[in-house]
């Protein structure tokens, strides 16, 4: 083991992030009713050039004005290759009330990309003398995104959450399909006759979360597209949660209560973890480091896994 700890992520939940356009005002209200965690209120993609500034005021005002309970209040920004940026953050940090926790900085593709939004944003509180610092988050979303993931990952104490963006990612590595998430019909491997989907999305999920577990960053699914398909949603949400992410974000309103299932974890789950400690406090009691819980090896880095799911489980429960 690295003699360096391995960093605490920022501890609240996170099982599902909204999005709504900040184009659709009228929308703001059902998000802050809804049961997620995490709000993002959409400066970005989902918002035509022509709708840029009055989403901004639109988003704003909504800020101040909406009661958004204990939920964590966040807005994507524009990309850093866009002409909006630097008004997003400019016009969020002196006119938005400080009820404002995160804003998300899309399409990152390297470190010096969460610097500049970071030297700007510093700039604007100290002037503004905000004593509330924002937090950051971000998409990976691009060939450049992944391939500098941890270098992003441990590029400003800003940073709470890292997503995988998945049709933008798909767009600039070149491959061949329309579908935000799941399964793709031509990733697949065949035997005997018979076909066998693979997932393509778990590569960069699994790189994602090796770079937020090592800088302490919580990693996230972002969004599945087909908002039709809950069957579909759910197995790419439990591959996720499989693989170490602790949300996704829901881009309808269906979603929210799909993801809070899968991200919280069962009271099944909670109860086998916690009978694994005691089988392995036993164990310590009677001198031993490995013992049989249920048939099967539990030893000390079972602790570990179990502690995940226990702590979760408590995490969740206290907010
Ligand atoms: N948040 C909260 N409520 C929402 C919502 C959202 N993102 N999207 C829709 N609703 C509401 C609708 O207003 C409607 O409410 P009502 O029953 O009171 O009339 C209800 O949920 C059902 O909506 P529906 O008619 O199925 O959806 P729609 O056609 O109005 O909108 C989308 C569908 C996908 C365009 C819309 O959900 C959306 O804009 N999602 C977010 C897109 C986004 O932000 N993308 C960026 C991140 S990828
Ligand atoms: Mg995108």
């Amino acid at each position: 083991m690295s003699f360096r700890i391995q960093p605490t992520p920022v501890a609240r939940p996170n099982r599902c992030q909204l999005f709504g356009p900040g184009s659709r005002p009228q929308l703001f209200e059902k998000m802050a009713a809804s049961a997620a965690d995490v709000i993002n209120l959409d400066l970005e993609d989902s918002v035509a050039p022509d709708d840029k500034a009055q989403a901004r005021k639109n988003v704003i005002q909504a800020i101040g004005d909406i009661d958004w309970g204990n939920k964590t209040l966040s807005v994507r920004i524009n990309g850093l290759d866009s002409g909006y940026w630097y008004r997003d953050v400019v016009d969020l940090l002196e006119q938005a009330s400080d009820r404002l926790d995160l804003i998300m900085i899309p399409k990152a593709g390297c470190a010096a990309d969460i610097y500049a939004v970071d030297a700007l944003v510093t700039s604007v509180e100290r002037a503004m003398g905000r004593t509330k610092p924002l937090g950051f988050e971000v998409i990976i979303e691009s060939a450049a995104g992944i391939s500098h993931v941890e270098e992003i990952a441990a590029a400003s104490p800003r940073l709470q959450a890292m997503s995988l963006g998945a049709a933008d990612f798909a767009a600039s590595m070149g491959m061949q399909t329309t579908g935000i998430g799941g399964t793709q019909e031509n990733y697949y491997m065949h035997h005997a006759g018979a076909k066998y989907w693979s997932d393509p999305w778990h590569w960069a999920q699994a790189s994602i979360v090796a770079a937020c577990r090592t800088h302490g960053v919580l990693p996230v699914d972002g969004p599945f597209g087909d908002f039709s398909d809950d069957e579909g949603f759910y197995a790419q949400a439990r591959r996720s949660a499989t693989l170490g992410m602790v949300g996704k974000w829901a881009i309808h309103p269906k979603q929210v209560a799909l993801a809070n299932e899968v991200f919280t974890p069962s009271e099944a789950a909670v109860t086998e973890a916690r009978e694994i400690l005691a089988a392995m406090e036993k164990a310590k009691v009677e001198g031993a480091g490995a013992t049989v819980y249920k048939g099967r090896l539990v030893d000390i880095a079972s602790i570990k896994q179990a502690e995940v799911i226990v702590k979760q489980a408590e995490m969740i429960a206290g907010t």
